[in-house]
């Protein structure tokens, strides 16, 4: 017993290397049960490995779990589930051209006794849980067709499919909206009546305070404390657990003098067809401008349109769409990306392992991606400036690794993200699309991020950022267009932007 709670999982002494890099160290975290265990620390902390050995995914490691109070070791995360613990990655694990049914009973088919595939009785369940997540897909949808947020609600689903007695969530509300995100905190409550013990892992602080039970603390692979009452905590005492000390001023946007118009959109149209889908009008009629040194934060629910616009402006979408685009006052034809990097746009997208990242290849790589141009001299790279270029990045983004040559899939998932960035900025563009920049990313790096977006407004560029978390949008926007079903709902500068007006926008 601990302060009146039981323990049902408990690591004692956990320490995982991966080569010469020490993920964790003599960790001890202990599991309430019935409680909402949250995880807190920086990119890089260890959550994601220690998640991973609680699930059976690492079975190699230092130390030694308990389930109840007994000795307990899992190969794979099949063994752990068994006992009950089931784990939603941060990364999506989803195969695209599989269906929401076929994803979620993939490994674990119902089959009539004759042993055929039961596609109705799978279909029905997949049914009743996307119902319980107030969810609107068809379980015949193929997962390739959603967007990020529908993914992340189809890998809850799966991990909620079995009866969990310890379901650990690592950072499920990074790519949901609000809505969404009320919706899974209703489904975590429920869990906990039914004595469902929950490990949390976000670095949405705001939002914490509104599930947490308990904090725990974790910093550079070591167990640094816990706050055993989250309802007596303050952010700043979260933020002291994982920093391990104040951070003075959150972001306020410095003015930056505007030059001249950078960007003018006019009457732009997109249908799509896809997949299991009647043909849509995406977006209807936006209208805007953008002006060198200026951020245009464009908010909007899931669905709403926001990842459809910057990706239509970058060429993504270019047989589908219709208007016009200009650059500096000259209308331009933006028929593919190729085309509009040539005119001085870059897009860091907000799906990094769909679009923005090449897992098996070295940071260095990554990086130099989209600007071979620049360091390639009579056609061969200059493997040294490639280096120096990644390097200049790793400092000025404070990328957590051990060199630039550590391939990105051994990066934390907020690492992940900054290499997307230090790529695209690499290609010194003029207009600059962020689609949830600081998806992932923790709160000392989502300042400088903040920071880095400023430093870029000054230097003239033009910035489109698209973020759901409006204390974000606010923070960093000069003006804040609101999208709903792919039309723009509201304008606000920085003097009428009040997020309650902001949010009815929204849901218009
Ligand atoms: N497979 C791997 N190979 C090498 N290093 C790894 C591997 N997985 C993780 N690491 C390293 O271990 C450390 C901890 O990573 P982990 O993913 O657990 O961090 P995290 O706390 O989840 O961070 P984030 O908030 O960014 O998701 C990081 O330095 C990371 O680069
Ligand atoms: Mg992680």
């Amino acid at each position: 017993m601990n302060n009146g709670s039981n323990i049902i999982f408990e690591a004692k002494g956990i320490t995982k290397r991966f080569g010469g890099v020490t993920a964790l160290e003599d960790v001890d975290l202990q599991v309430h049960e019935g409680k909402v265990n949250v995880v807190v620390g920086e990119n890089g902390a260890g959550k994601s490995t220690l998640m991973k050995i609680l699930s059976g995914v690492y079975a190699d490691y230092g130390g030694q779990l308990f389930f109840k109070g007994e000795a307990v070791h899992f190969n794979n995360p099949k063994e752990a589930m068994a006992q009950g613990i089931a784990i939603i990655h941060q990364e999506l694990n989803l195969i695209p051209y599989l269906t929401i049914s076929e994803n979620i009973f993939l490994g674990r088919e119902i089959r009539t006794p004759l042993g055929v595939l039961n596609t109705k009785q799978m279909h029905s369940k997949t049914q009743a849980l996307l119902t319980r997540l107030n969810c609107h897909l068809s379980p015949n949808t193929l997962v390739g067709a959603l967007k990020v947020g529908e993914q992340q609600l189809v890998e809850i689903a799966k991990a909620l499919l079995e009866e969990a007695k310890v379901v650990i969530m690592d950072e499920p509300t990074s790519a949901i909206s609000d809505t969404e995100v009320a919706t899974l905190f209703n489904i975590i409550r429920a869990l906990k009546e039914q004595d469902v013990s929950l490990l949390y892992i976000s670095h949405k602080l705001d939002e914490l305070f509104q599930i947490a039970d308990r904090f725990i603390g974790l910093r550079d692979g070591k167990m640094v404390g816990t706050l055993e009452q989250a309802a007596k905590a303050t952010k700043e005492d979260l933020i002291r657990l994982m920093v391990g000390r104040d951070l003075k001023h959150l972001f306020k946007k410095e003015a930056v003098p505007m030059g001249a118009e950078i960007l003018r959109v006019e009457n732009l149209n997109l249908r799509i067809n896809k997949a299991h889908q009647a043909s849509a009008h995406r977006l209807k009629n936006i209208h805007f401008k953008l002006r060198k040194g200026e951020v245009l934060g464009i908010f909007g629910l899931m669905g709403a349109g926001r990842t459809e616009l910057l990706e239509t402006l970058f060429g993504l979408h270019a047989k589908d769409m219709t208007g016009s685009i200009s650059i500096a006052s000259e209308q331009v034809h933006i028929r593919s990306v190729m085309d509009a990097i040539a005119h001085g746009m870059a897009l860091v997208p907000e799906d990094r392992k769909e679009d923005g990242l090449v897992l098996q290849m070295e940071i260095a790589k990554n990086v130099s991606l989209a600007s071979m141009g620049k360091i390639t001299k009579n056609g061969v790279i200059n493997a040294k400036s490639e280096m120096t270029l990644a390097k200049k990045f790793i400092e000025t983004l404070h990328i957590r690794t051990p060199s630039e040559r550590q391939h990105a899939k051994n990066l934390s998932g907020g690492n992940q993200q900054k290499v997307v960035l230090a790529k695209w900025l690499a290609t010194h563009p003029k207009v600059l699309f962020l689609d949830e920049p600081t998806r992932g990313i923790d709160i000392n790096a989502k300042n400088e991020i903040y920071h880095l977006i400023n430093a870029l407004a000054k230097k003239g560029l033009g910035l489109v950022v698209v973020s759901s978390e409006l204390p974000e949008i606010m923070a960093i926007s000069d003006r804040i267009l609101v999208l709903a079903n792919g039309s723009v709902s509201a304008e606000f500068n920085q003097e009428n932007a009040h997020e309650e007006k902001i949010m009815q926008a929204a849901t218009q």
